[in-house]
C-alpha cells in the first residue's frame, strides 16, 4: 500500500499549483461512532471533521537569515570553524538544540550540544558513539538524518538534519486532537520508519510527541533515532532513565532488555494522544506508579481502534503486538472503516 503521507507529498505539495494548501490536518474529532457513545470530558473521536490547513505560526520557526544572528555569548564556550550557531531552538533532556550553518556544505543543520555532565561521562560518550555509528547508516524519508558526532575541546555535539517544521507536541497543543485521517497518515509514516529501522536491528527507544516533527513539506520526521542516553529524568531528576516518562515501556523503565515491542508501546502512547489530545500517562512525576492508571481518554476512542491501542499499551511486552508492522496493520483495519 502506498502510504497516505507519501501520496500527499508527491501528488499534493503543501502549496499546490493552484495555490491551495494540500495536506490538511482536521483538528477536531467529530461525532461518535453510532452505538459507541463517548464517555468522559473530551469529545469522542469519530467521523471526519471540518478540515483546515495546518499553519506554521510559531515565531521560533521564522527564517533567520545567515549572518543576522548575534554571535554566541562569551560564556557560551562554543566555537567551531565549521558550524556557525544561528539560534537556540530548544532545550532537551540531553542538552541544547541549536540551528547552525554548516559552512563547509552550505546548509542548515541542527546541533544537539550535550550537557557538560553527559559530555564528561565516558560511559555515556562511548554509548553515544557506538549507537550513533549504527543510527548514521539509516536512510529513510521519515527519519531525520544523523550526520555526525563532533568533539571540540570539552564539547560534544550531535550534528543532524535541520527540520523546519513543528513537533507533534506543538501541533496538538495548537490544534487539539487530530482527526482520524491525519492520525492514520502519521501512524503510517511512523510504522514505515520504525519497521525499516527494526529490520536493521535499530530501536528508537524514545518515541514521543517531541521527537516527531512535521516539516514544511508535510512529511513526518522521526528525530533522535537510536540515540537515547540515560539522563536524569523524573520529578527530582534523581532517576537516570533512557527514554521519557509517560512514553517509555515498562521494561525500559525497569532497565530490562528491550526489543521492537518497546517502540510499539511508545507509538501506541503517541497515537492515543493524537486521538484524544490528552497525556495518556500524565502521572510522570511518580515514576513507580506512572502506569497504574488506565490510559487517559482511551474510552472516548471508537472501540475497535481503542482495542488495538490497548494491545499496544499492554504493560507486559508478551501481550503486545509483536512488531510495529502488525500493530499498524491492525490499527489501519480498525480505523479505515471510520473515515
Ligand atoms: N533536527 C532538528 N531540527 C529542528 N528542530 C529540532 C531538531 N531536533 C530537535 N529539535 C527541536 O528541539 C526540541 C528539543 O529536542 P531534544 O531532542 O533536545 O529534546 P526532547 O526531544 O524534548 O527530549 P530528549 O532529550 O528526550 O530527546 C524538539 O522538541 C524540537 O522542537
Ligand atoms: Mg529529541
Amino acid at each position: 500500500m502506498a502510504g497516505p503521507l507519501k501520496i500527499i507529498s508527491r501528488a499534493k505539495p503543501l502549496v499546490a499549483a493552484a495555490g491551495k494548501p494540500a495536506l490538511r490536518f482536521p483538528s477536531k474529532p467529530a461525532a461518535p461512532v453510532p452505538g459507541k457513545p463517548a464517555v468522559g470530558a473530551k469529545p469522542a473521536v469519530g467521523a471526519p471533521a471540518a478540515r483546515f490547513p495546518l499553519k506554521f505560526k510559531k515565531p521560533s520557526l521564522r527564517f533567520v537569515p545567515k549572518g543576522s544572528q548575534p554571535p554566541p555569548k562569551k560564556d557560551e564556550p562554543f566555537s567551531s570553524k565549521r558550524y556557525e550557531l544561528r539560534r537556540v531552538i530548544n532545550e532537551g533532556g540531553m542538552g541544547t538544540i541549536y540551528q547552525a550553518w554548516d559552512t563547509m556544505l552550505g546548509m542548515d543543520v541542527a546541533l544537539k550540544m550535550l550537557r557538560p555532565e553527559i559530555a564528561k561521562d565516558a560511559e555515556s560518550v562511548a554509548q553515544l558513539k557506538s549507537e550513533a555509528s549504527v543510527a548514521m547508516k539509516l536512510s529513510h524519508e521519515n527519519i531525520v538524518r544523523l550526520h555526525n558526532i563532533e568533539i571540540e575541546k570539552e564539547h560534544i555535539f550531535i550534528v543532524m538534519e535541520y527540520v523546519e517544521g513543528q513537533t507533534l507536541r506543538a501541533i496538538i497543543q495548537d490544534m487539539g486532537p487530530l482527526a482520524l485521517e491525519a492520525v492514520l497518515d502519521i501512524a503510517h509514516s511512523c510504522s514505515s520508519a520504525l519497521s525499516y529501522a527494526h529490520e536493521r536491528g535499530v530501536l528508537h527507544r524514545d518515541i514521543k510527541l517531541d521527537n516527531l516533527m512535521i516539516n514544511s513539506g508535510m512529511t513526518l520526521k522521526l528525530l533522535d533515532f537510536g540515540i537515547a542516553l540515560k539522563v536524569a529524568r523524573g520529578h527530582d531528576q534523581s532517576e537516570f532513565l533512557e527514554g521519557s516518562p509517560g512514553y517509555m515501556s515498562p521494561e525500559q523503565l525497569h532497565g530490562l532488555p528491550v526489543d521492537a515491542r518497546t517502540d510499539v508501546f511508545s507509538l501506541a502512547v503517541v497515537l492515543c494522544e493524537l486521538l484524544t489530545g490528552l497525556r495518556t500517562f500524565p502521572n510522570v512525576d511518580d515514576l513507580h506508579h506512572m502506569y497504574d492508571t488506565p490510559p487517559m481518554g482511551i474510552e472516548t476512542i471508537p472501540a475497535p481502534v481503542a482495542d488495538v491501542l490497548r494491545k499496544g499499551l499492554a504493560l507486559d511486552a508478551g501481550e503486545r503486538w509483536p512488531t510495529v508492522h502488525q500493530f499498524y496493520h491492525a490499527f489501519e483495519q480498525a480505523l479505515k472503516p471510520l473515515i
